[in-house]
């Protein structure tokens, strides 16, 4: 059949499957001529993986409503060149096996051509050697450390990554706040947590800081006494926490507790309500680089956000932010590749030229894209834009 006439069948099938939808009597045994085998695919799939429950829950909600949001808006508007997404959400829990589990069923099982996932670095770490192994692309909304992409070619990701994160921080530290004797307390099992504070030691040692305590602990502990000792002994003017949310509400909690009076800083593992829950006053005037802000004036970023309020309620943070904005280049990439062929949305995805919610998107020879970070500070309970910062 020529090109032409295989798009003529392709219209005539078309016709014929929305004739039997409309009458509401699809002949299950009788559609020999609709066979599709050659057809079009009438759906993509597409997987979504976030840790929905567990430590980092209100990081894995976010994600999910954040992607799920584009990708109904969508489906909605006719879906992408007449294939409508079909979405499949694993959560990870925060744990690297049950990543793991997570990317292979997702691949093997719901056969999806492309994941959106997932948040934490050292759970992406776990299913990109799964994603690259199988040819599927995957892009990680949030996973900062810079060796999630270095896994392999069809590994992306939506956000900066921690070397620029760590490097806006000490920074700040330095230059704005003139503090130069800085401690840090990190999480020694997280590959995120390690990485930023070394950059962050290394950087504010650069720029003619101190660090006077470099500190860390076990995953899941939940009393900071012995490092906060060491740390109040040596006096430092800034603490650096680049921790998830609940050990960093806990450490300020108990670092003021025990009059321990650094200015705080920290990442953008500080992104959730719950941090303001657990830190409550202690963590007042504490500051973080983030990667977006629902205070910020572009006008895709306002019309974000106002559909995310009518949707889920609450404002949208960073997590929610950065998953759209993965999914629509989830969308450009299938657009452009005019396929649901998961190479060709791997070839797509690395030319992206894309208008998104934080400004344009291109990728780097390591599929990262270079974006400014934003510093939010902690005022009555919530994060408050206080400026922005360019790579
Ligand atoms: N950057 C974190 C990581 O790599 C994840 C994260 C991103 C958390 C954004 C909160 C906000 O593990």
């Amino acid at each position: 059949m020529s090109k032409r006439n295989v798009l003529l069948a392709a219209a005539a099938l078309l016709v014929a499957c929305a004739l039997i939808l409309a009458v509401g009597c699809a002949p299950k045994e009788t559609t020999t001529a609709a066979a599709p085998a050659a057809a079009a695919p009438t759906e993509v799939r597409i997987g979504i993986v976030a840790p929905i429950t567990g430590d980092a829950a209100t990081f894995g909600i976010s994600t999910k409503n954040g992607a799920q949001l584009y990708f109904d808006q969508v489906n909605a508007a006719g879906g992408i060149n007449g294939m409508m997404i079909r979405t499949f959400v694993e959560d990870d829990k925060g744990l690297t096996d049950e990543g793991a589990t997570a990317f292979s069923k997702l691949i093997d099982q719901n056969k999806v051509s492309v994941i959106v996932g997932t948040v934490m670095s050292k759970v992406s770490l776990a299913g990109a050697p799964i994603a690259q192994s199988k040819g599927i692309p995957m892009i990680s909304p949030t996973s900062t450390n810079p060796a999630v992409t270095l896994v392999g070619d069809y590994i992306f990701r939506a956000c900066f990554i921690d070397p620029f994160q760590g490097l806006v921080n000490a920074k700040y530290a330095i230059n704005t706040l003139n503090m130069k004797k800085a401690a840090v307390l990190y999480d020694a099992g997280n590959d995120y947590t390690k990485g930023l504070a070394e950059v962050f030691r290394d950087e504010f040692t650069k720029m003619g800081g101190q660090i006077v305590a470099f500190e860390s602990y076990a995953t899941g502990t939940p009393d900071f006494n012995a490092q906060l000792v060491k740390i109040k002994a040596v006096n430092p003017e800034v603490l650096f926490l680049p921790n998830y949310y609940n050990d960093t509400g806990l450490i300020a909690k108990q670092a003021r507790d025990m009059g321990i009076t650094a200015q705080f800083l920290g990442g953008d593992g500080w992104d959730s309500d719950d941090l303001y829950k657990i830190g409550g006053a202690a963590i007042e005037g504490g500051v973080f680089s983030n990667h977006f802000t629902h205070e910020s004036t572009l006008p895709a970023a306002q019309k974000f956000v106002s559909d995310y309020v009518a949707k889920f309620g609450g404002k949208p943070d960073a997590l929610a932010a950065l998953a759209y904005e993965a999914a629509m280049i989830v969308v450009d990439s299938i657009k452009r590749a005019g396929s649901a062929e998961p190479r060709a949305i791997r070839d797509a995805m690395a030319t992206t030229n894309l208008d998104t919610i934080t400004g344009r998107i291109t990728f780097d020879a390591t599929r990262n894209p270079i974006k400014a970070a934003v510093l939010l500070e902690v005022k009555n309970g919530a994060a408050v834009y206080k400026t922005s910062v360019s790579p």
